[in-house]
């Protein structure tokens, strides 16, 4: 079956450079559709050109933050990408038919860092599929805590008490699960830090049904790495250099 990745994105000094790096990583991939979300009332020249030159297979969508909800607005204290993938979910559903189309929806942030393996961990996944993610939450990895074959708890540096305590990286749903759940959708009043565990729980996700993946989540395959904000100490530019 086929990989459905939404990734939200934004312009920023760094996204070019993250940009790259992932789509690179993703031309390993088989099988794979790559739904991008342009955070901005346009498309970009930039992400236009370097989705046409990876080759991948993909869909390019733009859906801006609500005023609201922009960065600044409320002082970081809104969760991102909620727009952006709530816009892939509804192309998926709009595009894709129920039954028909086979395939696995993972939620991928532009500047994260993920082994291909674990593309074919997910691959099979029935209804969710989970596994640990590295540098998150201010720890080494969070992971699914497994006990014989089946996910019993959570591992992690933060909020331990959530429902399904792992980041975004850290798991992948079956297509027929967004097809079958209609309403699921992200939310801005979802509390910082838990709309993963608020779209499992709109798609109907318990954790006695999670199938943990990466060796029985011995493994990190992704890792929630950040790219640092260059500090620009001048804007001099040659005219003759594309940036
Ligand atoms: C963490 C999780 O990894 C995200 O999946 C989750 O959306 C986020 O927390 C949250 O709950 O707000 P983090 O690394 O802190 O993410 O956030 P970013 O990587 O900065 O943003 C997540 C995604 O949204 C990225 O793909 C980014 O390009 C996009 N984004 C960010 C926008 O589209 N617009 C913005 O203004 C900021
Ligand atoms: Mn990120």
């Amino acid at each position: 079956q086929t990989i459905y990745a939404i990734t939200p994105t934004y312009s920023r000094l760094e996204q070019k450079a993250d940009l790259i790096r992932l789509s690179q990583t993703l031309m390993h991939v088989e099988h794979f559709h790559w739904v991008v979300v342009e955070d901005s009332n346009f498309k970009t020249a930039l992400v236009t050109n370097l989705l046409s030159e990876s080759g991948l297979n993909f869909t390019h969508l733009n859906n801006i933050t609500p005023i609201e909800f922009q960065k600044g607005a409320l002082a970081g204290k809104s969760s991102r990408g909620v727009q952006q993938r709530n816009a892939g979910l509804d192309w998926l559903r709009q595009t894709l038919h129920h039954g028909e189309n086979k395939g696995v929806v993972y939620f991928m942030d532009d500047d994260n860092t993920y082994d291909i393996r674990i593309f074919q961990e997910m691959r099979y996944t029935k209804r969710v599929s989970v596994w640990p993610v590295g540098l998150v939450g201010g720890a080494i990895y969070e992971s699914p805590i497994v006990k014989n074959g089946k996910v019993t708890g959570w591992f992690t540096g933060w909020g331990p008490h959530r429902e399904f305590a792992i980041d975004m990286a850290g798991f992948a749903v079956n297509l027929d699960l967004v097809h079958s759940h209609p309403n699921a959708r992200f939310s801005y009043s979802t509390k910082p830090g838990n709309l993963e565990g608020a779209i499992l729980k709109a798609m109907g996700a318990d954790i006695s049904h999670l199938e943990p993946k990466a060796n029985n989540c011995t493994q990190v395959l992704v890792w929630h790495t950040k790219t640092s904000k260059t500090e620009l100490t001048t804007d001099k530019k040659l005219d003759n250099l594309e940036v």
